[in-house]
This record gives structure tokens, C-alpha cells and sequence, in this order.
């Protein structure tokens, strides 16, 4: 297998980390620091309200999926929850998207559950509406190479939408494709396009990674939750309807079935 040269766009990977976003280097690279944007007393607020909510809201007793250990299911404080509508934040976005809408906001830990890499692979196949999306990550701890922080594989999502869901062949990138892990500090942000490739290693040592994951679009995606900035552009809003009302039968509801067959036989099996 002959893997897929990426050429000049190497070039460009320097430049996709400053102080001053640039929408047309973040177009090729399909991911951009962008330094110093949160001002430090609002990450403080923040990040005093994660202190209080994961030491008496949690109590260090958070729900933990086994396929996406990261992923933070219980419900923020208000004042964690709207993370996606900092001002600075906005500013950043609107030069990317000046009609600026919401598609989602979680919370992606590593904490003492969630210690593992994650695999490479790429969102949007997990997202619906539209595939101009980018997540913006903004760390609420610093975020590198020894905490598992998030790493991304440049210039990938030109290659888009892949077919199917899951870990992703870096045979078919070669071993030489750059991989690009960034140390970041609380203040600075991470955007990533919903077909870049990314991954993380696992945490080693430092302190919990904990990054909120915003991911925004234009406001034409009728995906959209909430308009941030700007006009609404789409005459259709999905929102609304339950997103696993969409299928009467798919390849997940499939799954679930056969995996009910498993459970049902190897249940059968214990009483045996
Ligand atoms: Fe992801």
C-alpha cells in the first residue's frame, strides 16, 4: 500500500499556532492554536467551579461509559455548561463563522477513570447536519504530551467523511505524516475540524486533563442548537427531534439487536 504524501502543507504547521487566528492556514491544517485568548480571571471562575462541582458535585463518583471513558455524562453548573459563550471565545470563532451557531458542548476528562489513550479517528462521523463543523478544545488544566493530551494528524480532514466509524488506519498516512501534540496552558484554545484526524496518549503523569469540547458551524447547518453570533440562516431546525427517532432501523439500532442476542445466549449459557 502506497500511503498518501502530504506534502507542502507541512509548511503550514508552524504557522497554525499564534496569538492571531488565521481562518485561511486553519482551512489547510484543519487544526489551530490560538494563544492567550480566555482572559485569566475567567478561567480562575471556571476553573474553581470544576474544582467544586468534581469534588462535592461528583464526589469523584462519575459515570463511566466503557467505550468513551472521557466523555462526562453528568449535568454542569450553570456557569460551566455556557463555557461555549465567553465573548473572547466568540471573537475567535465569528472569523471562522460570522453567522456562529452551536452543535454541542461536553466535557472530554482524563482523570483516574479515563487514563488510556483514545484512538485515532474523526468526529464526524459521530455528529449529523452538515461537515463544516470545528470544535473548539479550551483547557481548563494544561493539556500535552504527559496528560494525554489531544493530538491531531494535519491536513486529514481534507480527506472527509470515511464511510464508516472507528479507530482509523494511519497505515494508509504513512509513518512520516507529522502527529501534533500541543502543550497547552489554561487561557489558550485548540481548534480542530470535525474530519481532522486526532487522537490522545495515554496520561502518565501531571494532573488531570480536563478540556471542553465546543463544537460550532455556521448557522445555515439546521443541526444548529443555539445561535452564538450573527444570524439564523437555515429555514429547517433538527434540533428539536429526537436524534434516535431519525432511523426506523440503522446500522446502531442493528447493533444494539444483535447484542441483545449475545446477552440473551450467553445468559442462557450461565444457567446451564
Ligand atoms: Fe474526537
Amino acid at each position: 500500500m502506497e500511503p498518501i504524501e502530504i506534502g507542502d502543507l507541512r509548511d503550514l504547521i508552524p504557522k497554525a499556532d499564534s496569538e492571531i487566528f488565521s481562518p485561511d492556514i486553519y482551512r489547510e491544517t484543519g487544526f489551530f492554536i490560538v494563544r492567550r485568548v480566555i482572559p485569566a480571571d475567567r478561567i480562575r471562575l471556571w476553573q474553581n467551579e470544576w474544582d467544586r462541582f468534581y469534588k462535592d458535585g461528583l464526589a469523584g463518583n462519575r459515570t463511566v461509559d466503557q467505550f468513551n471513558p472521557v466523555h462526562l455524562h453528568e449535568e454542569l453548573p450553570p456557569v460551566l455548561a455556557e463555557i461555549h459563550k465567553c465573548p473572547e471565545l466568540l471573537d475567535v470563532m465569528q472569523l471562522l463563522y460570522p453567522d456562529l451557531a452551536l452543535f454541542m458542548q461536553r466535557f472530554v476528562i482524563k482523570d483516574h477513570n479515563s487514563r488510556a489513550p483514545v484512538f485515532v479517528h474523526n468526529d464526524f462521523c459521530y455528529d449529523y447536519g452538515w461537515p463544516e463543523k470545528t470544535t473548539v478544545f479550551i483547557p481548563l488544566s494544561v493539556s500535552n504530551e504527559e496528560n494525554g493530551g489531544i493530538s491531531f494528524y494535519p491536513g486529514t480532514h481534507h480527506f472527509g467523511y470515511l464511510g464508516d466509524a472507528g479507530e482509523l488506519n494511519t497505515e494508509i498516512i504513512g509513518p512520516d505524516w507529522p502527529l501534533v501534540c500541543p502543550s497547552l496552558e489554561p487561557g489558550d484554545i485548540a481548534l480542530c475540524h470535525t474530519c481532522t484526524w486526532h487522537c490522545s496518549p495515554p496520561h502518565v503523569s501531571g494532573p488531570d486533563r480536563i478540556l471542553v469540547q465546543a463544537t460550532m458551524q455556521p448557522a445555515n447547518d439546521p443541526s444548529s442548537t443555539a445561535l452564538l453570533r450573527g444570524e439564523w440562516r437555515t429555514r429547517y431546525r433538527l434540533n428539536a427531534l429526537p436524534r434516535n427517532k431519525f432511523f426506523v432501523r440503522c446500522r446502531s439500532s442493528r447493533l444494539r439487536e444483535l447484542q441483545a442476542k449475545v446477552d440473551q445466549v450467553e445468559g442462557a449459557d450461565v444457567r446451564v
